[in-house]
């Protein structure tokens, strides 16, 4: 089991490189079955899910090869259209790979991506979208069976702007004859990183960013080179960090407006922020806040997956703060362990109320989840004496080198990975 150490206390100061968007580099290797051409995806992130999606292009027949912060997908020699249990399991996003292997092969069989920690994760979505192109699709032991007779353009509505619901309709779309207009589409910053992407592979689409995307054949280009988009969730995380620890850190090579619900809300708090172009530097000199009342939406309402960090934010900000998780059922799992360093928080339902507390403990707790695990990281930056954090391997989900980022802050933190664990016992 991977354990995080934090001995809380110390403030973080310093200036630090946002990683490549774990949100943005996964549909966008998916997409690069879409043609057999050679991709060279700058910026890519050190991540599980990462690792994930490469074995998943390997065991389709492609090769996916990491050389340094680059990764290279050559997926000219894809020669299979099915992703069994074990690396569907692996990550749970993974159901991401059914448009592109559709648009491509025009067949494709999955395991049923299952849940996860936040709840019942359905595909339902996914699934009436590829329909609406003219896939068939059955079910049937555990397993998706598509296939399609050649999908043809259409008008796909959704009715929730789902992110991977709009990623795997755009990613089928690309091998669909004629037009598709996809409407109450997700507006997340990644689906425009997306977009970006197939218009370099030749597809001629527009409207990311908007409720509308449209999408329409494409010529296959030979070899492309795209640059990931910064992530803004893990710039959230590290404001959220030096919010909860004090001191002062800048943010470069950021895009600011990505993630600006979260730096408002650390304003609000009585967070000094300074906005630059491609920087954000935030300072913590005083006690905070609470800050209004935070309901996490669709973009560009607040991001669910910063619903936990702001919280670890809030847990000694003077008064109290209300959260509203309406995007998954069960987002909150994280409370309770942030309760054993001394918070004082209630979950009902959808809501959770934080009141602040002058002092947080040093515990041990365990990680439920990639952001609620970061969250208690946070949390125990700014508590008093050792946390230890169990079920660690969460975190290395989605955060490239969290622990050596913290300490190049002067966090005095450790990580010990399964592996090592292994070999120290
Ligand atoms: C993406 O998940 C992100 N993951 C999530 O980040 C993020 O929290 C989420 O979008 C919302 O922004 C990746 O991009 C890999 P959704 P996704 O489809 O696509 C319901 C993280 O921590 N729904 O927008 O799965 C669903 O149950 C992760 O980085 C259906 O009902 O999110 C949920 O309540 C966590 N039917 C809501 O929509 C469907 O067919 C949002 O889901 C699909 C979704």
């Amino acid at each position: 089991m991977s354990v995080w150490k934090v001995s809380g206390g110390k403030k973080l100061y310093g200036d630090l490189r946002i990683q490549g968007s774990k949100n943005a580099v996964l549909p966008i290797m998916a997409a690069a079955i879409v043609t057999g051409c050679e991709t060279e995806l700058i910026n890519c992130p050190r991540l599980s899910d990462v690792e994930a999606a490469m074995s998943i292009l390997r065991h389709l027949g492609c090769k996916a090869e990491r050389e340094g912060d680059t990764v290279n997908i050559d997926s000219r020699g894809m020669n299979r259209t099915d992703i069994p249990h074990d690396l569907m399991r692996e990550m749970r996003s993974s159901v991401i790979f059914l448009g592109a292997i559709l648009a491509r092969a025009h067949e494709a069989k999955l395991s049923y991506p299952g849940g996860c920690e936040l709840g019942p994760r359905p595909i339902d979505l996914h699934l009436e979208a590829l329909r609406s192109l003219g896939a068939e699709i059955s079910e049937q032991g555990g397993s998706l069976y598509c296939r399609d007779n050649g999908l043809k353009g259409s008008r796909i509505n959704l009715s929730f702007p789902s992110v991977g619901a709009t990623e795997n309709a755009m990613l089928a779309a690309c091998g669909a004859k004629g037009e598709t207009v996809i409407t109450n589409a997700a507006k997340e910053p990644e689906i425009v990183d997306l977009q970006e992407f197939l218009r370099k592979l030749g597809v001629s689409v527009s409207g990311a960013g908007t409720s509308t995307i449209t999408i329409c054949g494409f010529v296959p280009q030979k070899r492309v080179g795209h640059r990931i988009m910064t992530d803004r969730i893990a710039s959230a995380t590290a404001l959220c960090c030096a919010a909860s620890a004090g001191g002062s850190i800048t943010l470069k090579s950021v895009a600011p407006s990505d993630f600006e619900t979260v730096t408002s809300a650390l304003e609000s708090m009585g967070c000094e922020v300074e906005r630059k172009a491609s920087s954000v530097k935030i300072s913590v000199s005083r006690p905070l806040r609470a800050p209004r009342p935070i309901v996490t939406r669709p973009y560009p309402g607040f991001p669910t997956d910063a619903q936990p960090l702001l919280m670890a934010a809030c847990l000694r900000a003077e008064g109290t703060t209300v959260f509203t998780e309406n995007i998954f059922e069960n987002r909150y799992r994280h409370a309770v362990e942030l309760c054993r360093l001394g918070a004082d928080i209630s979950v009902v339902g959808r809501v959770a109320v934080v009141t602040g507390v002058n002092e947080l403990i040093g515990a041990p707790v365990s990680a439920t989840d990639l952001r609620g695990g970061a969250a208690l990281v946070a949390a125990a930056l700014g508590a008093n004496g050792d946390t230890t954090i169990y079920d660690a391997g969460h975190i290395a989900r989605g955060y490239e080198e969290f622990d050596k980022m913290l300490m190049s802050l002067g966090a005095d933190v450790s990580y010990e990975s399964e592996q090592h664990l292994a070999t120290v016992v």
